[in-house]
């Protein structure tokens, strides 16, 4: 994900805002860039690809002052290249912006700008912001920034500099991540601790709807309507590694914490202010494309696929259209039936995995066209696909996927929500219900992100055991085998997800004395089938977690332990009857004292087939 870097003070800013970017590198990003002010004013260097690229240019044509800023981008709006990087400009060159997050209105904003004259030059959301702080310049770079943010919509982070005030960087948090670190006749800004940990340990925290005024002598903090703010320093003990990890032990964890924010990132723009309707713009079929759509495969690898799995239940119920599920790895040599009418959706956090990418070339070869969800943009999928849906769930570090994969089920809502308003499968009060309930997912998670230390307790129990089993019917069935994938992946448990009613068809004899098993019964519909299921485990000595929806006072009747998630829509309960489990996989992993970033013989991507 992005990364900010800003620097004031008396020395060579260039190679701060370099070390500073070097130390954010871990987060992923596709290109870098830096703006300094020189003695010939304001000046920008970027580069797509490594921060090598951009020091070998920097290497070339040097950029000599004493304050300015830097940035990584992992692409989001428009794809990789070195107009696209940041720091982004005005056309007078007098304003320089670094952004991380994104910037929801920024289409209207743009049109308005240009209606006025502006010349916009990349893809990038980033780039109407220094266009809207120099239409709004009057002399004073703060209220210039006060007035721009005021305009616009969304999550973000910024820095900014100005030629005409050339002691000064301004700084803004909103809901997007930004420290000020004091120094001794120096400030820096960092979009994480890292950045700046090299220089200083005292920082201020950012608030959302906070700004800050950085000169060499001083911070000075304020609301975004300008009200000072007194605040204590924080100062960091952490060393490096941990810094890098926001604190928390380890990458998976730090990414499970993600959740909420991915969720709203990859909801973001895409939910119409009215509530009521889905924008897609990035789905190029037309009406009569969507409405000629006869069937779709949905074709994945691993955690990919077990989303791709929720997703053919959300498909099939808003937007009726049959929906098959394939292995990646199985799909083009089983000669699949795809046809010009077939939609083919290919679901890949990295968008490199070999055999999905060999699925996708098979589909188009036979004539489908094809739809991504992936999270990195310019990656083999997403080049070569008809359709992209990019999830916002950022770089994922850890090999065990789980920001990534619930920002695919994200993905999914959207797209079934999508395809049923535009063919009319429900009507618009049953999507806005759905979309309702979709905004509602993020503080939800952040809920049974804070009863962590249960599912903890449940996890070093199960992680005595070398064999258990994970039980759901309908959409809950789906969730499990992500769940049973999770704790194969990184606690080393042997584990088999099994649809609850088909236990009875042999696997049952697997049951004995002491066995856990954890149900997954969120369905309404289904919950006393499932519960029959409960009670044919438990006959046979089976210790029984329950995972059910708040409000329901049944299921703690039946099983030995419970946890209870937020109610919501039935077919959104996967977004969050998952967490508890990836909980589940990570603390039992930790008991067993595995390395949980990197379990054993596991690649992050897998680029062989
Ligand atoms: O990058 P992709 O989404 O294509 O990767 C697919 C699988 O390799 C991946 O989901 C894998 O199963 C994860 N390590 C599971 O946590």
């Amino acid at each position: 994900m992005c990364g900010i870097v800003g620097y004031v003070g008396k020395r060579n800013s260039q190679n701060i805002l370099i070390e500073g970017l070097k130390k954010l590198e871990y987060r992923g990003y596709d290109s870098a860039g830096v703006a300094v002010y020189t003695t010939n004013g304001l000046k920008v260097s970027k580069a797509k690809g490594r921060l090598a690229n951009l020091e070998s240019k920097l290497g070339d044509a040097p950029l000599d002052g004493t304050i300015g800023i830097g940035h990584t981008r992992w692409a989001t709006h428009g794809k990789p290249s070195d107009v696209n990087s940041h720091p982004h400009t005005d056309n007078s060159q007098k304003f320089s912006v670094v952004h991380n997050g994104i910037i929801e209105n920024y289409i209207a904003l743009k049109e308005e700008l240009i209606a006025k004259g502006h010349v916009f030059v990349s893809e990038t959301d980033t780039e109407v912001i220094s266009h809207l702080i120099a239409s709004l310049y009057d002399g004073d770079i703060v209220k210039a920034v006060q007035a721009a943010v005021q305009r616009m919509t969304g999550a973000f982070a910024l820095g900014v500099l100005t030629e005409y005030e050339p002691d000064k960087l301004v700084a803004v948090r909103l809901q997007s991540p930004l420290i000020i670190g004091v120094g001794e006749g120096e400030n820096f800004i960092g979009s994480d601790i890292p950045a700046i940990l090299e220089y200083t340990r005292n920082v201020y925290i950012l608030n959302d709807g906070e700004m800050a005024l950085l000169t060499r002598d001083g911070v000075e903090l304020m609301t975004l309507e300008g009200n000072f703010i007194s605040r204590e320093l924080f100062h960091v003990d952490w060393d490096i590694v941990t810094a890098e990890k926001a604190g928390f032990d380890h990458f998976m964890l730090k990414e499970i914490h993600e959740q909420p924010k991915a969720y709203r990132d990859t909801m973001g723009v895409r939910l119409d202010a009215s509530g009521r309707k889905v924008v897609l713009t990035e789905v190029g079929m037309t009406p009569e494309q969507i409405r000629s759509i006869r069937n779709v495969h949905i074709v994945a690898c691993g955690t990919a696929y077990h989303a791709g799995l929720v997703g053919k239940t959300v498909i099939e119920k808003l937007a009726r259209i049959p929906v098959e599920n394939d292995v990646a790895s199985e799909y083009r040599y089983r000669s699949p039936i795809i046809t010009p009418e077939t939609l083919v959706i290919v679901v890949s956090q990295s968008g490199e995995t070999a055999d999905t990418l060999a699925a996708l070339r098979e589909a188009k070869r036979c004539g489908a066209r094809v739809l991504a969800i992936t999270n990195v943009v310019g990656s083999s999928v997403a080049r070569e696909a008809d359709d992209v849906i990019v999830t916002w769930a950022g770089p994922e570090i850890a090999v065990a996927s789980t920001k990534a994969y619930t920002s695919q089920l994200i993905a999914f809502y959207l797209l079934g929500l999508y395809l049923a308003q535009t063919l009319g499968t429900q009507d618009e009060a049953a999507i806005a219900e759905v979309i309702a309930e979709l905004k509602e997912l993020p503080e939800k998670v952040e809920a049974i992100l804070a009863q962590s230390e249960t599912i903890k307790e449940i996890a070093e129990q199960i992680a005595t055991h070398d064999n258990l089993f994970f039980i759901g019917r309908g959409v809950d069935y789906a969730v499990v085998l992500e769940g049973s994938l999770k704790l194969k992946e990184i606690s080393y448990i042997h584990s088999e997800a099994y649809a609850a009613g088909e236990l009875k068809h042999g696997t049952l004899a697997l049951i004995e004395e002491g066995i856990p098993v954890i149900a997954l019964a969120t369905q309404h519909d289904l919950f006393e089938k499932t519960v029959s299921n409960i009670k044919e485990v438990k006959a046979r000595g089976a210790h029984v977690f329950g995972i059910h929806e708040a409000g329901n006072e049944e299921m703690a009747k039946v099983v030995d332990q419970v946890f209870a998630v937020p109610a919501t829509h039935p077919l959104l309960t996967p977004a969050l009857s998952v967490i508890p489990l990836q909980l589940l996989s990570y603390y039992a992993s930790l008991a067993r004292g595995n390395d949980v970033d990197k379990p054993r013989n596991l690649a992050k991507s897998v680029t062989v087939e």
